[in-house]
């Protein structure tokens, strides 16, 4: 059974009180609930983790490529929280990785502040996903699924 990697980068550990006019009042560890069903679901082993560090991130970005390239790992979903908008560091670890990753989001970044609009991490992504609240995880999962099947 192959693993799917859901990372959570700065400040996804205060969902539920966090302006949840925009991000909804479920928690992380609501969150992470529905990852552990959709991961189930589509028959995959789930770990989910956040963090408020770029380094840490890139640090389990690095981790995941060794992984898949070991056959271990499906994929990545990545909410990378506002590093999307400047972290080249990022941008470039997926690419050393050379890891199958989704970027997303829980709201629409293109409907927000201008800063909202640049993304480092859609040009090493393999899809994108933004807009779907929360439940844009367990999309992710489904979808990161169907990406990778063999046709
Ligand atoms: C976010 C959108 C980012 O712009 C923001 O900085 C976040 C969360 C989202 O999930 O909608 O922290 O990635």
């Amino acid at each position: 059974m192959k693993t799917v990697l859901v990372l959570n980068g700065p400040n996804l550990n205060l969902l539920g009180t966090r302006e949840p006019a925009v991000y909804g009042s479920q928690t992380l560890a609501d969150v992470q609930d529905l990852c552990e069903r959709a991961s189930a679901a589509n028959g995959l082993k789930l770990d989910f983790r956040q963090s408020n560090h770029e380094g840490e991130l890139i640090d389990w970005i690095h981790e995941a490529g060794s992984q898949q390239a070991a056959g271990k790992l499906l994929g990545v979903i990545l909410n990378a929280g506002a590093y999307t908008h400047t972290s080249i560091a990022l941008h470039d670890a997926i690419k050393g990785a050379g890891v199958t990753l989704i970027e997303l989001h829980i709201s629409n970044v293109h409907a927000r502040e201008a800063f909202r609009h640049t993304s480092h991490i859609s040009p090493v992504a393999k899809a994108v996903m933004a807009g779907f609240g929360v439940n844009g995880y367990a999309l992710a999962i489904a979808g990161l699924v169907q990406l990778t099947e063999k046709k």
